[in-house]
């Protein structure tokens, strides 16, 4: 099955990478979030985005045009916004809010169009089941930033049929990403290995084992790892990180998964790392 117009929810940090990645493929892309003022904010931060590609040469100021020109913004879902062959589900990391949302995309959308969630957590099989067509439901996990990182974990429900991996597999790869596939458990693959390294990073914290920039520079200096934990979790957004965790914890029922009580702390405080300005480091609006 060939991709060429794709609807993604959710117009945050992942949303707006997605959208990005995919017109910058040659898909057309429409955009949804829940307030016209977050899509704009998405479609400006992909404008950014290029803009920055643009002055470092890495695409001319017409191929930016042509990206754009791909890319729309909506916030009522309707048939016309729905009548895509893909739709990519980035909204908040909450099951009520995904259930609301992929019931309503299987009233709207054609039978063709497959739905895929870029959840970092959440089952598959119980996301596909919400709908009438598990067989067309699949995981596809993005890293971030979108646009930039490689790996797309493939997510396979119990009910998802071999063409809608196999169509979901070859666009990953024309969208430049190296697909893996991953069978639906808590977490999956990618983040039952490093979440709980980050959150073992903010005990030590909690604990005054090191500073936040002693801990980050272990991992930086001792594991030549690109970020800290701390900074990466302030990167994904300490909220995530903490629904992550209480993921992996009521998955599995195993308190080695419990997550540190300063992150729960971090965002009551409202201290979800770079997108409030605010986490384990201090960020310039
Ligand atoms: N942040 C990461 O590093 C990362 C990485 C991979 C996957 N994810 C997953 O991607 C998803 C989005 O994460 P994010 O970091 O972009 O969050 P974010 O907070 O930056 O963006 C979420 C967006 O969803 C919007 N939203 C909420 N309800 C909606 C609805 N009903 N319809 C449309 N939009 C709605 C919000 O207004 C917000 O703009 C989550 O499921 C998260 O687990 C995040």
């Amino acid at each position: 099955m060939e991709f060429s117009r794709a609807l993604v929810i959710g117009a945050g940090q992942m949303g707006s990478g997605i959208a990005q990645v995919m017109a910058q493929s040659g898909l057309t892309v429409v955009i949804r979030d829940i307030k016209q003022e977050f899509v704009q904010k998405g479609i400006n931060g992909i404008d950014k985005n290029l803009s920055r590609n643009v002055e470092k040469g890495k695409m001319t100021a017409e191929e930016k045009t042509a990206v754009m020109s791909r890319i729309s913004g909506v916030v009522d879902l309707d048939e016309a916004s729905c009548n895509v062959d893909l739709v990519v589900e980035a909204a908040i990391e909450n099951m009520d809010i995904k259930r609301e949302i992929f019931q309503t995309l299987d009233r709207l959308c054609p039978a063709h169009t497959i739905l895929a969630s870029n959840t970092s957590s959440l089952p598959i099989t119980a996301l596909g089941a919400l709908t009438k067509r598990p067989d067309r439901f699949i995981g596809m996990h993005f890293f971030n930033p979108a646009p930039i990182m490689k790996l797309i974990e493939i997510i396979t429900g119990m009910a998802t049929s071999e063409e809608t991996y196999n169509a979901v597999k070859a666009l990953a790869e024309k969208l430049g990403k190296t697909p893996v596939k991953v069978s639906d458990a808590p977490g999956f693959a990618a983040n039952r290995i490093m979440i709980p390294m980050i959150n073992e990073a903010i005990y030590c914290l909690m604990e005054g084992v090191a500073s936040a920039e002693d801990i980050d520079n272990c991992a930086k200096l001792g594991y030549a790892h690109p970020m800290g934990p701390l900074a990466l979790s302030d990167l994904i957004g300490n909220d995530t990180v903490l629904y992550i965790m209480e993921v992996l914890y009521n998955g599995f029922g195993d308190p080695k998964y419990r997550p540190c009580p300063l992150l729960r702390k971090m965002v009551q405080a409202g201290y979800m790392g770079r997108k409030s300005g605010k986490g384990f480091f201090e960020y310039n609006k």
